[in-house]
This record gives structure tokens, C-alpha cells and sequence, in this order.
């Protein structure tokens, strides 16, 4: 257990597209548990590999549903839109108006290496979409409507 250092917004790291991840290792198996401490530690409800300075296509999600890792995601299918707060672990403090899919389903692998579906509505959609685009090394406030402004102390940084 270790949390690692959140690298942030203006970090060159941020901006590259991460490999896939080809088979479990020992230092992957540690990079994800240290991941899932950093995340819960900040309090927010998604990292991405790339946000602890690892260019591996792994994130992990929690939105009070119990802890999500998907390894290698792609997302298969999309529907309907939700207009919200959005933030980031790597942008501390602000938030911003997003557009996003309302439904999103991804297939990854879990830990074992499995293939795995998931869908998710609402907060779980919008972290997927989140998540998988630091992977490809976009980041939220490019997508941001009306500019960033300072968070309210209820909002949750993904
Ligand atoms: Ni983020």
C-alpha cells in the first residue's frame, strides 16, 4: 500500500497516450492497489494510470459503489447526454461544465485479466469517459464550457 504522487494539469506526462497493458505482473498488481489508495486517499471517484506518472492503460473507479479497475477500456456504446460539474484529482480545486453520454458501457479486463462489460448512468458514465480520455492523454478542461471556476466544497473530483 503506497499512495503516489498526483501529477497535474501542465505535467507532460498528462498529455501522452498510454500502452496497453499485455499481461499481470507484480508491478502492475502493485501499480493498480497503490492507485486505488491515491484515488480514495484524495477523495475522488477516478484515476488513470497516466495521473501517477504510469504511461499503462489502467484506471480505477469508485463512485460509492464499490471500487471498479479496468484494464486496456474501450467504450462500445454510448446513449443519451448529461450537462455537469467535472473535475480532476490532476486540476485541484476547479470545476468546470462538461458534456457527456448519460449511458456508457465499456468492455476491459479486470485484474485477472478477464474481459469484462460494465455499463454506467449518470456519475459512473461520466467518470468512465473521464478516465478513458486520460488515457489517450485528453484532459477535461479542454472540453469545458464557460471556463473553469473554483469547486464547491460538495463536488467530486474524478
Ligand atoms: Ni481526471
Amino acid at each position: 500500500m503506497a499512495i503516489r504522487e498526483i501529477r497535474e494539469l501542465g505535467d507532460e506526462v498528462l498529455t501522452k497516450k498510454c500502452k496497453e497493458v499485455t499481461k499481470m505482473t507484480l508491478r502492475t498488481k502493485i501499480l493498480i492497489n497503490d492507485m486505488l489508495d491515491t484515488m480514495y486517499e484524495a477523495m475522488g471517484v477516478g484515476l488513470a494510470a497516466p495521473q501517477v506518472g504510469i504511461l499503462k492503460r489502467i484506471v480505477t473507479i469508485d463512485v460509492g459503489e464499490g471500487p471498479i479497475i479496468l484494464i486496456n477500456p474501450e467504450i462500445v456504446e454510448t446513449s443519451g447526454e448529461q450537462t455537469g460539474e467535472e473535475g480532476c484529482l490532476s486540476v485541484p480545486g476547479k470545476a468546470g461544465l462538461v458534456t457527456r453520454p448519460n449511458y456508457v458501457k465499456v468492455k476491459a479486463l479486470n485484474e485477472d485479466m478477464e474481459e469484462i462489460e460494465l455499463e454506467g448512468e449518470g456519475l459512473l458514465a461520466r467518470a468512465f469517459c473521464h478516465e478513458l480520455d486520460h488515457l489517450d492523454g485528453k484532459m477535461y478542461v479542454e472540453l469545458v464550457e464557460g471556463g473553469l471556476h473554483d469547486m464547491e466544497p460538495y463536488e467530486e473530483e474524478v
